[in-house]
């Protein structure tokens, strides 16, 4: 054997088929640019711009004070998940019990997890498109069989419940709805969830209802598969504490699902994390039941800053976007601007300094869209608009 080649990394086959999330990867390249000196406007990434709630803070150092440093139960602190338990009874209208409730490091192990635990090589998984690239990556990491459903601009986002009818299989296993939705700000009608329930109604599918948005909603409320008749034993509902109490770098989420599933999602946290740090799940604790004015506080700042973005966006040549009516992000059309997403994303960054997502970064169905994240403060919101418009002008 040649020597060069003796240690040659030898990966598995499947490391090929796993994706990423761009908005890492654009934020480095801002960062390099800033490290050049030039000034970027982040609208990248996909997380609050607040501080975490001091009483949350303080309740996770007094935590740690106390000593809660150690392993806790892989599922999570009894306390934690009967605070969770009550607060989903209460929002989504089901009796939950603790022992329904797996607590893991994020939103994002609930989505590994659950297709670990159900999606076998050549499984079906519907999926929606534009969506969160996680879902995908994951399916066909596993084998499975990515199913996307299209999100219909038109309809703001939603998805046809026809279309969804006949993607159907004797191989699906698995839905995956995400409302408040990422990357368009859509949001599911009751009408609409109540029309896929029904399209699924006789046949033996799990829905993964991806909820980590659900305080993030600015008209209507946020209503919930798992609050169907029939479906709570149907639905695994994922939320969590990184977007609804700006934790994004605290790690901790949940699972809500039928007691005999927990079961395995628990052994697959055994076998992975041991168990979510203890000291955050009591802050967590503190998050659900304690003074939630600044969960107010921040979807307030965040409609006010999309009417503002979305207006000046609707303002530029080439730019049309609809209304988001939950979440954070902005998702204009740009087809009238003859460029192709991911080109325009990268020469706003490169030329008129500022950062967001080509909509290909969220699936095929993403082309001709942008992402951008109203994560940031006015000033810097309305100075993106401002070096847009000028770029268009000049380029367009
Ligand atoms: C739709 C969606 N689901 C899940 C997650 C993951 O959340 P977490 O950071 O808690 O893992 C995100 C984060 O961006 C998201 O947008």
């Amino acid at each position: 054997m040649e020597k060069s080649t003796q240690y040659e990394l030898r990966l598995a086959d499947r490391m090929a088929r796993l994706g990423t999330e761009t908005a890492f990867e654009v934020l480095n390249k801002a960062r390099a640019l800033e490290r050049q000196g030039k000034e970027i406007i982040h609208l990248e990434i996909g997380e609050p711009d607040f501080d975490t709630p001091k009483n949350v803070v303080e309740a996770a150092v007094d935590a740690l004070n106390k000593g809660w440093t150690h392993y806790g139960p892989s599922a999570g602190l009894p306390e934690l998940r009967q605070a969770i338990a009550e607060d989903v009874s209460r929002s989504r209208g089901v009796k939950v019990t603790s022992d329904e409730v797996v607590v893991v490091p994020g939103g994002k192990p609930i989505i590994f997890f659950s297709l670990l635990a159900l999606a076998d090589v050549g499984d079906e998984v519907i999926y929606p498109n534009p969506g969160f690239p996680i879902y995908e990556s994951m399916i066909d990491y596993l084998g499975a069989k990515a199913v996307p459903i299209k999100l219909h601009e038109e309809t703001d986002f939603g998805l046809d419940v026809d279309e969804l009818a006949g993607l159907i299989t004797d191989r699906t296993k698995l839905i995956i709805l995400n409302s408040p939705q990422n990357p368009t700000g859509g949001v599911l009608s009751r009408q609409q969830i109540h029309d896929v329930a029904d399209a699924i109604s006789d046949r033996n599918i799990l829905v993964l209802s991806d909820e980590i948005y659900s305080r993030l909603i600015f008209e209507g409320e946020h209503y919930s598969i798992m609050s169907e008749p029939g479906f709570k034993e149907r639905t695994i509902l994922l939320d969590g504490f990184s977007k609804t109490y700006a934790m994004t770098g605290w790690r901790m989420g949940y699972g809500v699902m039928r007691p005999d599933l927990a079961t395995h999602i628990t052994r697959l946290m055994t076998n992975s994390n041991s168990c979510t740090a203890s000291f955050t799940q009591i802050a967590g604790v503190e998050a659900l039941v304690g003074d939630q004015s600044s969960v107010d506080h921040m979807r307030a700042e965040f409609q006010t800053r999309r009417d503002v973005f979305v207006a000046g966006l609707n303002r530029i040549q080439g730019f049309s976007c609809r209304m988001p009516k939950g979440a954070f992000y902005a998702f204009p059309n740009i087809t009238q601007t003859g460029w192709k997403s991911k080109d325009l994303a990268d020469a706003l960054l490169d030329q008129a300094g500022v950062a967001c997502l080509s909509g290909t970064s969220f699936g095929k169905y993403g082309e001709g869209y942008l992402r951008f994240s109203v994560a940031n403060s006015l000033e810097n919101l309305n100075k993106a608009l401002q070096q847009i418009d000028r770029w268009t002008k000049k380029n367009l």
